[in-house]
Protein backbone atom coordinates (compact mmCIF):
# COMPACT_ATOMS: atom_id res chain seq x y z
CA UNK A 1 0.00 0.00 0.00
CA UNK A 2 1.69 3.35 -0.84
CA UNK A 3 0.18 6.84 0.22
CA UNK A 4 -0.71 8.88 -3.07
CA UNK A 5 -1.33 12.81 -3.51
CA UNK A 6 -3.43 13.61 -6.50
CA UNK A 7 -3.64 17.39 -7.54
CA UNK A 8 -7.18 18.18 -9.72
CA UNK A 9 -8.96 15.07 -8.18
CA UNK A 10 -12.08 16.33 -7.79
CA UNK A 11 -13.04 15.34 -11.86
CA UNK A 12 -11.28 14.32 -14.95
CA UNK A 13 -8.14 12.03 -14.89
CA UNK A 14 -7.31 13.16 -11.30
CA UNK A 15 -11.12 11.87 -9.74
CA UNK A 16 -10.30 8.80 -11.53
CA UNK A 17 -7.12 7.93 -10.13
CA UNK A 18 -8.21 8.77 -6.97
CA UNK A 19 -11.39 5.83 -7.16
CA UNK A 20 -8.65 2.94 -8.47
CA UNK A 21 -5.83 4.27 -6.21
CA UNK A 22 -8.30 3.68 -3.16
CA UNK A 23 -10.04 0.81 -4.57
CA UNK A 24 -7.18 -0.99 -4.71
CA UNK A 25 -5.69 -0.28 -1.31
CA UNK A 26 -4.01 2.87 -1.62
CA UNK A 27 -3.68 5.38 0.82
CA UNK A 28 -5.15 8.37 -1.23
CA UNK A 29 -4.80 12.06 -0.48
CA UNK A 30 -7.18 14.13 -2.85
CA UNK A 31 -5.65 17.85 -3.12
CA UNK A 32 -8.37 20.29 -5.09
CA UNK A 33 -9.81 23.22 -4.99
CA UNK A 34 -13.29 22.83 -4.32
CA UNK A 35 -14.27 18.67 -3.57
CA UNK A 36 -17.22 17.96 -5.77
CA UNK A 37 -20.08 15.10 -5.12
CA UNK A 38 -17.88 13.07 -7.05
CA UNK A 39 -14.59 12.68 -5.05
CA UNK A 40 -16.41 12.62 -1.36
CA UNK A 41 -18.18 9.37 -1.51
CA UNK A 42 -15.09 7.88 -2.38
CA UNK A 43 -13.77 8.09 0.95
CA UNK A 44 -10.08 9.50 0.39
CA UNK A 45 -8.55 12.42 2.65
CA UNK A 46 -9.59 15.48 1.17
CA UNK A 47 -7.50 18.09 1.11
CA UNK A 48 -9.36 21.49 -0.30
CA UNK A 49 -8.63 25.02 -0.79
CA UNK A 50 -5.77 23.55 -3.06
CA UNK A 51 -4.80 26.28 -5.84
CA UNK A 52 -1.76 24.88 -7.29
CA UNK A 53 -1.19 28.23 -9.26
CA UNK A 54 -0.87 30.41 -5.42
CA UNK A 55 1.75 30.03 -2.91
CA UNK A 56 -1.37 30.45 -0.51
CA UNK A 57 -2.86 27.22 -1.93
CA UNK A 58 -0.08 25.09 -2.21
CA UNK A 59 0.84 26.06 1.69
CA UNK A 60 -2.03 25.13 2.91
CA UNK A 61 -1.39 21.43 1.56
CA UNK A 62 1.68 21.45 2.89
CA UNK A 63 0.45 22.15 6.02
CA UNK A 64 -2.55 19.96 6.19
CA UNK A 65 0.30 17.03 5.28
CA UNK A 66 2.79 18.18 7.76
CA UNK A 67 5.23 15.42 8.02
CA UNK A 68 3.33 12.54 6.50
CA UNK A 69 5.36 11.13 3.83
CA UNK A 70 4.47 10.95 0.55
CA UNK A 71 5.04 7.77 -1.92
CA UNK A 72 3.33 9.10 -4.66
CA UNK A 73 2.68 12.27 -6.00
CA UNK A 74 0.68 12.99 -9.36
CA UNK A 75 1.07 17.00 -9.99
CA UNK A 76 -2.64 16.13 -12.52
CA UNK A 77 -3.86 19.58 -12.33
CA UNK A 78 -3.83 21.45 -15.58
CA UNK A 79 -6.11 23.96 -17.64
CA UNK A 80 -6.56 24.09 -21.20
CA UNK A 81 -7.52 27.66 -23.07
CA UNK A 82 -7.62 26.68 -26.82
CA UNK A 83 -6.06 29.49 -29.13
CA UNK A 84 -4.90 30.15 -32.34
CA UNK A 85 -2.19 32.34 -34.34
CA UNK A 86 -5.13 34.98 -34.41
CA UNK A 87 -6.84 34.44 -31.27
CA UNK A 88 -3.86 33.64 -28.45
CA UNK A 89 -4.05 35.98 -25.62
CA UNK A 90 -1.11 36.84 -23.93
CA UNK A 91 -2.78 37.05 -20.20
CA UNK A 92 -4.18 33.46 -20.84
CA UNK A 93 -0.71 32.60 -21.89
CA UNK A 94 0.56 33.27 -18.74
CA UNK A 95 -2.18 31.72 -17.08
CA UNK A 96 -1.61 27.91 -18.79
CA UNK A 97 2.02 28.49 -17.24
CA UNK A 98 1.21 29.72 -14.17
CA UNK A 99 -0.99 26.39 -13.82
CA UNK A 100 0.81 23.75 -15.91
CA UNK A 101 4.43 24.43 -15.62
CA UNK A 102 5.04 26.12 -12.48
CA UNK A 103 1.87 24.20 -10.66
CA UNK A 104 3.54 21.49 -10.26
CA UNK A 105 7.34 22.52 -9.77
CA UNK A 106 5.36 24.65 -6.85
CA UNK A 107 3.64 21.49 -5.25
CA UNK A 108 7.26 19.06 -5.55
CA UNK A 109 8.92 21.74 -3.85
CA UNK A 110 6.79 22.52 -1.23
CA UNK A 111 6.39 19.06 -0.77
CA UNK A 112 9.94 17.79 -0.51
CA UNK A 113 10.49 17.19 3.02
CA UNK A 114 7.60 14.65 2.75
CA UNK A 115 9.31 12.84 -0.40
CA UNK A 116 11.84 9.95 0.68
CA UNK A 117 14.42 7.69 -0.80
CA UNK A 118 12.00 5.47 -2.97
CA UNK A 119 9.35 7.74 -3.80
CA UNK A 120 8.16 8.97 -7.37
CA UNK A 121 6.92 12.66 -8.75
CA UNK A 122 4.55 12.07 -11.98
CA UNK A 123 3.76 15.37 -14.25
CA UNK A 124 0.44 14.94 -16.09
CA UNK A 125 1.65 16.98 -19.07
CA UNK A 126 0.92 15.97 -22.75
CA UNK A 127 1.39 14.36 -25.80
CA UNK A 128 1.02 18.49 -27.42
CA UNK A 129 4.10 19.50 -25.63
CA UNK A 130 6.48 17.55 -27.74
CA UNK A 131 7.88 19.30 -29.98
CA UNK A 132 8.60 16.36 -32.70
CA UNK A 133 5.19 15.45 -32.19
CA UNK A 134 3.78 18.65 -33.50
CA UNK A 135 2.13 18.32 -36.43
CA UNK A 136 -0.62 20.66 -36.40
CA UNK A 137 0.30 23.67 -34.83
CA UNK A 138 -2.84 26.21 -32.74
CA UNK A 139 -3.05 25.99 -28.96
CA UNK A 140 0.09 28.15 -28.61
CA UNK A 141 -0.60 29.04 -24.72
CA UNK A 142 -1.22 24.74 -23.78
CA UNK A 143 1.45 23.72 -25.84
CA UNK A 144 4.32 26.09 -24.56
CA UNK A 145 3.33 25.51 -21.15
CA UNK A 146 2.72 21.69 -21.27
CA UNK A 147 6.52 21.56 -23.15
CA UNK A 148 7.61 23.86 -19.99
CA UNK A 149 6.21 21.48 -18.15
CA UNK A 150 8.37 18.20 -19.38
CA UNK A 151 11.74 20.50 -19.19
CA UNK A 152 10.13 21.05 -14.93
CA UNK A 153 10.09 17.07 -14.82
CA UNK A 154 13.29 16.53 -16.52
CA UNK A 155 14.95 18.99 -14.43
CA UNK A 156 13.15 17.58 -11.37
CA UNK A 157 14.96 14.04 -12.39
CA UNK A 158 18.17 15.41 -12.61
CA UNK A 159 17.69 16.90 -8.61
CA UNK A 160 15.64 14.19 -7.41
CA UNK A 161 16.89 10.68 -8.80
CA UNK A 162 19.94 11.22 -6.81
CA UNK A 163 18.16 11.35 -3.89
CA UNK A 164 16.37 8.02 -5.00
CA UNK A 165 13.24 9.73 -6.24
CA UNK A 166 12.21 8.50 -9.56
CA UNK A 167 10.30 11.37 -11.81
CA UNK A 168 8.13 10.86 -14.55
CA UNK A 169 6.40 12.24 -17.31
CA UNK A 170 2.82 11.38 -18.25
CA UNK A 171 0.06 12.40 -21.32
CA UNK A 172 -2.72 10.45 -20.43
CA UNK A 173 -3.83 9.92 -24.27
CA UNK A 174 -7.11 12.08 -25.75
CA UNK A 175 -9.21 11.37 -22.81
CA UNK A 176 -13.23 12.26 -22.67
CA UNK A 177 -13.60 14.79 -19.46
CA UNK A 178 -13.93 18.60 -19.29
CA UNK A 179 -10.77 20.01 -21.06
CA UNK A 180 -11.78 18.10 -24.45
CA UNK A 181 -16.04 18.14 -24.16
CA UNK A 182 -16.09 14.66 -24.26
CA UNK A 183 -14.29 13.15 -26.35
CA UNK A 184 -11.51 10.07 -26.61
CA UNK A 185 -11.16 7.70 -24.41
CA UNK A 186 -12.39 6.82 -20.64
CA UNK A 187 -10.74 8.04 -17.63
CA UNK A 188 -11.08 4.91 -16.24
CA UNK A 189 -9.27 3.67 -19.58
CA UNK A 190 -6.97 6.56 -18.98
CA UNK A 191 -6.03 6.42 -15.03
CA UNK A 192 -5.48 2.59 -15.53
CA UNK A 193 -2.74 3.08 -17.71
CA UNK A 194 -1.81 6.07 -15.90
CA UNK A 195 -1.95 3.63 -12.89
CA UNK A 196 0.89 0.86 -14.25
CA UNK A 197 3.08 3.73 -15.87
CA UNK A 198 4.01 4.71 -12.02
CA UNK A 199 3.92 0.70 -10.93
CA UNK A 200 6.36 0.14 -13.41
CA UNK A 201 8.69 3.42 -12.59
CA UNK A 202 11.99 3.58 -11.20
CA UNK A 203 15.07 5.23 -11.19
CA UNK A 204 16.61 3.27 -13.91
CA UNK A 205 13.02 4.65 -16.29
CA UNK A 206 13.35 8.08 -14.40
CA UNK A 207 12.91 11.24 -16.39
CA UNK A 208 11.40 9.56 -19.08
CA UNK A 209 8.17 10.81 -21.17
CA UNK A 210 5.72 8.02 -21.34
CA UNK A 211 1.82 7.56 -23.34
CA UNK A 212 -0.39 6.15 -20.18
CA UNK A 213 -0.46 2.99 -22.90
CA UNK A 214 3.34 2.92 -21.84
CA UNK A 215 5.40 3.74 -25.16
CA UNK A 216 7.77 6.21 -25.04
CA UNK A 217 7.00 10.04 -26.44
CA UNK A 218 9.35 11.89 -28.31
CA UNK A 219 10.37 15.76 -26.76
N1 LIG B 1 -8.18 15.13 -21.23
C1 LIG B 1 -7.17 14.99 -22.06
O1 LIG B 1 -7.37 14.51 -23.22
C2 LIG B 1 -5.78 15.36 -21.68
C3 LIG B 1 -4.77 15.17 -22.62
C4 LIG B 1 -3.47 15.48 -22.28
C5 LIG B 1 -3.19 15.96 -21.02
N2 LIG B 1 -4.19 16.18 -20.13
C6 LIG B 1 -3.83 16.71 -18.82
O2 LIG B 1 -4.38 15.88 -17.83
C7 LIG B 1 -4.61 16.65 -16.63
C8 LIG B 1 -6.03 16.42 -16.15
O3 LIG B 1 -6.89 16.89 -17.18
P1 LIG B 1 -8.44 16.48 -17.29
O4 LIG B 1 -8.65 16.04 -18.68
O5 LIG B 1 -8.83 15.64 -16.16
O6 LIG B 1 -9.08 17.94 -17.17
P2 LIG B 1 -10.36 18.48 -16.38
O7 LIG B 1 -11.43 17.47 -16.38
O8 LIG B 1 -10.58 19.82 -16.97
O9 LIG B 1 -9.82 18.60 -14.89
C9 LIG B 1 -8.80 19.49 -14.58
C10 LIG B 1 -8.49 19.37 -13.11
O10 LIG B 1 -7.46 20.32 -12.81
C11 LIG B 1 -7.93 21.15 -11.74
N3 LIG B 1 -7.37 22.49 -11.76
C12 LIG B 1 -7.42 23.40 -12.75
N4 LIG B 1 -6.82 24.54 -12.36
C13 LIG B 1 -6.41 24.33 -11.08
C14 LIG B 1 -5.74 25.12 -10.14
N5 LIG B 1 -5.36 26.38 -10.39
N6 LIG B 1 -5.44 24.58 -8.92
C15 LIG B 1 -5.81 23.32 -8.63
N7 LIG B 1 -6.47 22.52 -9.49
C16 LIG B 1 -6.76 23.03 -10.70
C17 LIG B 1 -9.43 21.19 -11.91
O11 LIG B 1 -10.02 21.64 -10.72
P3 LIG B 1 -11.26 22.71 -10.72
O12 LIG B 1 -12.51 21.87 -10.81
O13 LIG B 1 -11.08 23.43 -9.42
O14 LIG B 1 -11.08 23.60 -11.92
C18 LIG B 1 -9.70 19.73 -12.24
O15 LIG B 1 -9.69 18.96 -11.08
C19 LIG B 1 -4.30 18.10 -16.99
O16 LIG B 1 -3.00 18.43 -16.58
C20 LIG B 1 -4.38 18.07 -18.52
O17 LIG B 1 -3.61 19.11 -19.11
C21 LIG B 1 -5.48 15.88 -20.43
Amino acid sequence: MATVLITGCNRGIGLELCRQLHERGDDVIGACRTASDELRPIGIRIIDGVDVGEDAGVSRLAEALGNQAIDVLVNNAGILRSDSLETVDFDNMLEQYRINTIGPLRVTRALLGNLHSGSKVAIVTSRVGSIEDNGSGNNYGYRCSKTAANMVGVNLHHDLSPKGIAVLLLHPGLVATDMTGGTGVSPADSARGLIARLDELSLASSGEFRHAEGYTLPW
